[in-house]
């Protein structure tokens, strides 16, 4: 009895000193924090590949899929779930810092349940990356920490070099087939073209009334798609 009572207090103070040993990936928050006005500052706090940045790499995987009109954007707030800002999204309580296992808001985004995954269907799953990229960011503690992307590539503007990127990070999640807001389609070279050529993205981009609900683009994200517009939208 005496035996058995010793091994698990060995056990036990040896699993409180493994759990006290457990390594966070401790992130050091810079102390400026600039905008990026310009779209290519001088950049006193350069983004570190090693990082997840919440407005850089979270916020828009968010807008484009989660806080749409319908879902959780302020208007709808489904379940009183609210998605478009740093604040908003803590607030939910659906994160715990540095444990993506016990966050829910990362259980629903992985969740093998048709009725329980979000975004539920038709809307496409989030991609692989796009998950592994939230998990991430919550196990570095779901900061809101900022970083200036040192330049904007505005050089012979593309749809395949810049636009199709920025399009589907910051516009896609509410203009593709199975959410075609506003009958604006922008998930393909074609129907990108078509809807610039003929319709309002620039004017809506550059307006701030797009992306929906979110924070306007950046100034070299505008300029780019200015820039791409005004050669009639190159491939
Ligand atoms: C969160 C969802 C959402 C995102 C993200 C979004 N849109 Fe929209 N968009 C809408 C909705 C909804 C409408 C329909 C009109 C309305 O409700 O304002 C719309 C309408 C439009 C229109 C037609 C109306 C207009 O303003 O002329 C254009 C063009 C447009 N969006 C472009 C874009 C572009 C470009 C982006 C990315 C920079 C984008 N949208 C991102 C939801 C979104």
């Amino acid at each position: 009895m005496k035996n058995i009572l010793l091994t698990s207090l060995i056990v036990l103070s040896f699993l409180v000193i493994l759990e006290a040993c457990q390594h966070k990936t401790e992130i050091v928050v810079p102390k400026t924090n600039p905008t990026d006005t310009t779209g290519n500052n001088p950049n006193p706090n350069p983004c570190d590949s090693n990082i997840v940045y919440f407005d850089k790499d979270i916020l828009p995987i968010l807008n484009s899929n989660c806080a749409m009109s319908g879902c959780h954007d302020a208007g709808t707030a489904a379940e009183g779930v609210v998605l478009n800002s740093y604040e908003k999204v803590m607030s939910t309580g659906k994160i715990t810092p540095y444990n993506s296992n016990k966050s829910e808001l990362y259980e629903v985004i992985t969740e093998t349940d048709p009725k329980k995954i979000m975004p539920p269907p038709p809307n496409a799953k989030l991609s692989a990356a796009q998950i592994a990229l939230i998990a991430k960011w919550i196990n570095q503690g779901a900061k809101k920490i900022d970083c200036n992307s040192s330049t904007c590539d505005s050089t012979n503007v593309t749809y395949t070099k810049q636009v199709s990127k920025m399009l589907n990070t910051y516009c896609v999640g509410c203009h593709n087939a199975a959410s075609p807001s506003g009958n604006v389609l922008l998930d393909s070279y074609a129907n990108a073209k078509q809807a610039t050529l003929n319709g309002n993205v620039v004017g809506s981009v550059l307006g701030g009334t797009m992306p929906k609900g979110g924070n306007s683009l950046s100034a070299c994200n505008k300029r780019i798609l200015q820039l791409w517009a005004a050669n009639a939208c190159p491939q």
